[in-house]
C-alpha cells in the first residue's frame, strides 16, 4: 500500500474517499456460519471475564463505522482474521489506535467467530 498510495496529493486522496464511502457495502459471505452467532455475541458484549471488550461501542451496532472509526460489515473473512492476529502480535497498528490493546485478549477461537460473524454483515 505505501508504493500504491505515494504518489496521491490530497485531492486525489479526497476524490478517492468520497467514492469510497458513495459505494453500496455488500457481505463477504466467506465466514464460517456456525460461527456467526457467537461472533455477535462477542461483537455486541465483548467477554468481560477475559477484558474482551465490545466492539460494538466504537464501530457501531451493524459494524456500520463511526467517523473515523471503520466499518468492519463488507470485509473479508481472511481480512479481518489477519487483522485480528496481526495486531495481537504488536503489528500494523495506526499511532494512537485503540486496536492493538483490544486484540491483544482476543484468543484464536475468539478472532475466528469475530471474523466469521462480520463476513455476513454488510
Ligand atoms: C475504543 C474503540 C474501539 C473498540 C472498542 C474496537 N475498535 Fe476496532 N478500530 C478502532 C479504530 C479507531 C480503528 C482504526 C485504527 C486502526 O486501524 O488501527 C479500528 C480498526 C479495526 C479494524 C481494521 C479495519 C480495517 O479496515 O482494516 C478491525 C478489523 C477492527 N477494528 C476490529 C475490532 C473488533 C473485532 C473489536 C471488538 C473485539 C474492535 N475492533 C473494538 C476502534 C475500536
Amino acid at each position: 500500500m505505501w508504493g500504491a498510495v505515494a504518489a496521491l496529493g490530497p485531492r486525489e486522496a479526497r476524490d478517492l474517499a468520497i467514492y469510497f464511502a458513495a459505494l453500496h457495502p455488500k457481505a463477504a459471505n466467506d465466514g464460517n456460519r456456525d460461527l456467526a452467532d457467537r461472533g455477535r455475541t462477542i461483537y455486541l458484549e465483548g467477554i468481560p471475564e477475559a477484558n474482551i471488550v465490545s466492539c460494538y461501542a466504537c464501530h457501531g451496532p451493524n459494524a456500520e463505522g463511526v467517523r473515523g472509526i471503520p466499518r468492519l460489515g463488507g470485509l473479508a473473512y481472511f481480512y479481518l482474521k489477519g487483522r485480528l492476529e496481526q495486531w495481537g502480535e504488536g503489528y500494523h497498528s495506526e499511532r494512537d489506535s485503540p486496536m492493538p490493546m483490544v486484540a491483544t485478549h482476543l484468543g484464536p477461537d475468539e478472532i475466528e467467530a469475530l471474523a466469521s460473524y462480520l463476513s455476513f454483515v454488510k
